[in-house]
């Protein structure tokens, strides 16, 4: 599995490997947490890119609601519809009395829904990889419904029936911890906590993104980093601010990272004005030296 995660530029430790060989064998969803931009999304999109599986992707945001994640009905479409047949004489609600029910019901077919992330997964034909980013956002009863969904696979719409799934999508649900989930959805799931990368893993991933930074500038980099990570930061710098880093110091054509340099790009990794304070304190800008000759 992490061969082929590798493949498709996703360099997995071995535990992330193992749950998403686990998750494709068992067809349970995984529940994936850590830090900001270790690599969350990514294991999703890759999964999606090795498997050859379309990905499907529903981003979760606080009064996220079923109609934006399940299913809305079109009731522009409708309401044209309805329209267009009173001016035909043909409409099938225009005298609901003569036409009834089965005439309304035109309206509620296929074609007048919106198909939103959830069933769009659960009704495509090829099995896709379905991922549901950042569900802490989201609230319990959100959570609720979410279960529901994943425990049948199937949707039930009152106007229309109940829509199985043909095939079950690969699941991946990403948490940043911003909430406790329930242990209802827990114990549907396999965990993967994604943590910041050894330095080995780290120096490969980011001469994988930036290829054009030397080993030795790589190792430096992420040196530095782990010790920026050290210091209890409001944000510590992700795997995401390393590779934005790696290509600001190329970008700059440094080959070095002396105590000007460092200060010139301190912000790519630091956002936080109290944070560079605290790297200026306990790190440098003043103590990493001056470059060679
Ligand atoms: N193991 C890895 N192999 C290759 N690239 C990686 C790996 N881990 C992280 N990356 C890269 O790091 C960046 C951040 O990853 P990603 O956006 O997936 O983080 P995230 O955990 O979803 O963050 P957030 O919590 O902020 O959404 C991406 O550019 C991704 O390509
Ligand atoms: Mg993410």
């Amino acid at each position: 599995m992490a061969q082929q995660l590798a493949e498709v530029g996703y360099l997995a430790d071995e535990s992330a490997a193992l749950v998403s060989y686990l998750a494709t064998r068992l067809g349970k969803p995984v529940l994936v947490e850590g830090p900001a931009g270790v690599g969350k999304t990514e294991l999703a999109k890759a999964l999606a890119r090795a498997s050859g599986r379309e990905l499907i992707r529903l981003q979760c945001y606080e009064g996220l609601d079923e109609a934006k994640a399940l299913y809305e009905w079109n009731y522009r479409k409708q309401l044209l519809a309805i329209q267009a047949d009173a001016a035909t004489g043909e409409s099938p609600v225009a005298e609901p009395t003569r036409a009834g029910v089965g005439s309304i019901a035109e309206i509620f077919a296929e074609e007048f829904l919106l198909t939103r992330p959830l069933l769009a997964a659960i009704a495509s034909p090829d099995p896709v990889v379905l991922l549901i980013d950042e569900i802490d956002k989201t609230d319990q009863e959100f959570e609720a419904m979410l279960l529901e969904v994943l425990s049948d696979f199937q949707v039930s719409i009152p106007e229309l029936g109940v829509i199985e799934a043909v095939t079950h999508p690969l699941v991946l649900l990403t948490s940043n911890n911003s909430r406790e989930l329930t242990e209802a959805l827990k114990r549907r799931c396999l965990y993967l906590w994604l943590d910041y990368p050894d330095a080995a893993r780290e120096i490969e991933i980011i001469r994988l993104h930036a290829p054009e930074a030397e080993q030795a500038l790589v190792e430096r980099l992420v040196e530095l980093i782990s010790a920026v990570r050290e210091l209890d930061l409001k944000k510590p710098p992700s795997i995401a601010e390393s590779i934005d880093w790696a290509r600001a110091l190329v970008l700059i054509g440094a080959d070095q990272i002396d105590d000007e340099v460092f200060r010139e790009t301190i912000s790519v990794i630091v956002k936080h004005r109290t944070d560079l304070d605290l790297v200026a304190e306990r790190i440098g800008l003043g103590k990493l030296g001056k470059a060679g000759p």
